[in-house]
């Protein structure tokens, strides 16, 4: 329901104008103050408490034109919305959207070009955005900077990864905002993918704690063809200035009105639990394009796919080197030995998910294009249609429509996007041929066409394009070192999910993940949407398939358990191997038993950096699952059950047994069973690095 409550004209051309704006509950407080050259600045308290001091906003566009100061106000409306709606999937079946807008028309006395500002006060933060109207005097232009301003209180403690146009797969730093330093690197970014950490420069969803004990998230909501938001810390005044990524020349956004940009988002709450319950950024989205969207399932599902990351077996089918795509007679060659993605392999994975009710099987490296397809910038690696000659896909796609199983397409593009875009109806064409029901994307390597980045609008629009393509032909996506979600998810419910983040498989092949990484990941990259992050490994370390090898897991057994239910995600891939999975039956009917779509959410206790805590209701039943998590340090939690409805529960605890530790004993599990109500309370252990997982089933009503 939209409420309009007055349309306000004010004043002539240079009045100096201040005003204050208030959410729906009246804690949030919005400032906006007009000074006497016409710059515009806005300022939020929450509680009484300034949280972004005056900062400033507008634009330079190209050759240096001012597009931020001599403003004058020509008008002010002011709506207020109360709605509820109803999520196709999620973490929750439906949402309050509840805010009050604040809609200021500028006007820039020199140029006459038009600007407005629409700001949206929820009761846990603010959103909002740049609005261009059609004009006379603005038709085509450039972005050269964006120069919005987060002027913070204090030197906050932050959660932060680098600021980087091409990968986000960092482990997270944790500092004050005047220690954001340049980053020494890990490796990873800069020798495969080639991409730059840059000075001073951090990722949104950013993550602050005050000293006061608040907490405050900056992101951004609807990202769409516009560059991506990176923030630059200015470490004296305590400024994060809106850094949008560069295209090949240097440019940051091509634009033509009428055109609005993305919400900046600030979420803001005394409890950090709040920061995970918000869900301002999905408000603030546009509801569906799809029309029906009764073909969008979530999905629980297997792959083959670890086994290549822990080198058990390969992507490619031959060993050799400088191949090209169209000359190469890959029915003849020699095959290495190792090649995972076989027809018999395939079939037997198809028989394992239809054993344990997984929903699809994803299966890489079936392709020709492997041999050669990171490292030299090539632009035509991957046809997207031929078959290695072990990879029979129309058996393959009998076999699994036969045992009801979706399959899962992998389109690797090593970045070559031009490449990928040309040939994209050939792919999907073969695909929908195939009976395929969604597509794994991904995107390593450095972008073609060159000198763009994946955070720039080019590749912004790119995805997009693939989404729109994906939902005409009725697939799902779940996308790869993509650009970051910012809750699109909802204007495209079939983007079920992203990586877009350093996932569980660099435990596989580097030093991994630190066990601080998945608790500060909810408050970070989750933020903007689900994540793929591949949970459930088992085999802890990796010595079993390598003796040399000293990477790991780093977190205990039961605590990939509790990541089912931690990193939301309605593509959520069982990540281990099928047979590590038959050495643990008794902890792998934790993830049989775990559903990937949800109707409620509980966040019980939280704090980034440390543990978290959720319980969550299946949207298809009236059972309950509980993750909890923990970084280095050990933990005990008193749960008190009271979220659960009426009735007994039968309850499976999956527990991190007394001499566990993610690192001298990270394989060591108990399970308990007991009967439970709510007004039980549950107290859990967690070991150093470790978790729990609970299952509720329902199993009376009284
Ligand atoms: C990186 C992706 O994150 C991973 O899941 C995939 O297996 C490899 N690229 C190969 O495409
Ligand atoms: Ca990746």
């Amino acid at each position: 329901m939209k409420i309009f409550l007055f349309f306000l004209i004010i004043f002539s051309t240079g009045t100096i104008y201040s005003h204050t704006y208030l959410s729906p509950d009246k804690n949030l407080q919005l400032n906006i103050r007009l000074s006497n050259s016409g710059e515009f600045f806005y300022e939020i308290k929450f509680k009484n408490n300034v949280v972004v001091k005056e900062s400033k906003v507008g634009f330079v566009l190209d050759e240096n034109i001012d597009f931020f100061s001599s403003f004058r106000i020509e008008g002010i409306t002011e709506t207020s919305v109360s709605e509820k709606w109803a999520t196709v999937w999620g973490e929750v079946d439906s949402i309050f959207n509840n805010y009050n807008e604040v809609k200021v028309f500028l006007e820039q006395t020199t140029s006459k070009r038009k600007l407005t500002i629409t700001f949206r006060l929820f009761n846990d933060g603010l959103g909002f955005r740049y609005e261009f109207p059609a004009q006379d005097n603005l038709k085509y232009f450039i972005v050269s900077d964006e120069i919005t301003q987060f002027a913070m209180t204090g030197d906050h403690k932050t959660f932060w990864i680098p600021g980087d146009y091409d990968s986000q797969e960092y482990t997270y730093s944790t500092s004050k905002i005047s220690e954001i330093n340049s980053y020494v690197g890990n490796g990873f970014n800069e020798i495969v993918i080639k991409s730059i950490p840059r000075e001073n420069l951090v990722q949104t969803p950013l993550m602050m704690k005050t000293n006061e004990g608040l907490y405050i998230n900056i992101h951004e909501a609807a990202l769409l063809n516009y560059p991506v938001m990176h923030l630059k810390a200015d470490k004296e005044n305590l400024i994060m200035q809106v850094e949008l990524c560069p295209d090949a020349v240097g440019n940051k956004a091509y634009l033509q009105t009428p055109f609005n940009t993305p919400w900046r988002t600030i979420i803001i709450s005394d409890k950090a639990e709040k920061i995970l319950e918000s869900n301002l950024i999905l408000n603030l989205n546009e509801a569906s394009i799809i029309d029906d969207v009764t073909w969008i399932k979530p999905k629980k599902y297997i792959g083959i796919w670890w086994g290549m990351h822990v080198g058990l077996y390969s992507w490619n089918y031959a060993n050799i080197d400088n191949i090209r795509i169209e000359n190469t007679d890959w029915k003849n060659l020699k095959p290495n030995g190792k090649h995972g993605a076989t027809t018999e392999r395939t079939k037997n994975y198809i028989d394992f998910a239809a054993r344990y009710g997984f929903d699809a099987v994803l299966i890489e490296g079936w392709n020709v294009g492997w041999e050669d397809w990171f490292g030299h910038w090539k632009e035509n690696v991957f046809d997207f249609v031929t078959p290695y000659p072990d990879f029979d896909v129309e058996e393959v796609s009998n076999y699994a429509k036969s045992k009801s199983v979706e399959l899962i397409m992998h389109h690797e593009t090593s970045a070559s996007v031009t490449n990928y875009e040309r040939r994209l109806d050939e792919a999907f064409a073969f695909l929908k041929k195939y009976n395929y029901s969604s597509i794994k994307t991904g995107y390593v390597g450095r972008i073609i066409p060159r000198g763009e980045h994946h955070d720039g609008q080019w590749m912004v629009n790119h995805f997009t394009r693939v989404l729109d393509k994906a939902a005409k032909e009725k697939i799902c996506i779940n996308s790869h070192e993509s650009v970051r979600p910012t809750g699109l998810h909802r204007t495209y419910p079939n983007w079920l999910s992203a990586e877009a983040s350093r996932g569980n498989e660099f435990n596989a092949w580097s030093n991994g993940n630190p066990p601080e990484h998945e608790t500060i990941l909810p408050f970070t990259r989750l933020i903007g949407g689900p994540m793929d992050y591949t949970p459930g490994i088992f085999q802890i370390k990796m010595d079993y398939y390598n003796p040399d090898s000293k990477f790991q897991v780093h977190t205990t057994l039961a605590k990939q358990l509790a990541l089912f239910v931690i990193m939301y995600s309605p593509i959520q891939m069982a990540a281990d191997l099928p047979e590590n999975y038959e050495r643990f039956p008794d902890a792998f009917q934790f993830i049989v038993d775990v559903p990937v779509d949800w109707q409620k959410k509980k966040v019980l206790y939280a704090e980034p950096g440390e543990y978290v805590v959720i319980a969550r209701k299946d949207r298809n039943s009236d059972n309950w699952f509980i993750g909890a998590i923990t970084d280095e340090n050990k933990r005990m939690f008193n749960l008190s059950l009271n979220f659960l409805d009426e009735g007994m529960y039968e309850a499976i605890i999956y527990n991190d047994s007394e001499d566990a530790h993610w690192n001298s004993n990270p394989m060591s599990y108990k399970i308990e069973k007991k009967k439970l109500t709510r007004s039980d309370q549950l107290i859990i252990h967690l070991a150093e690095g470790g978790g729990c997982a609970v299952s509720l089933k329902k199993i009376s009503a009284d």
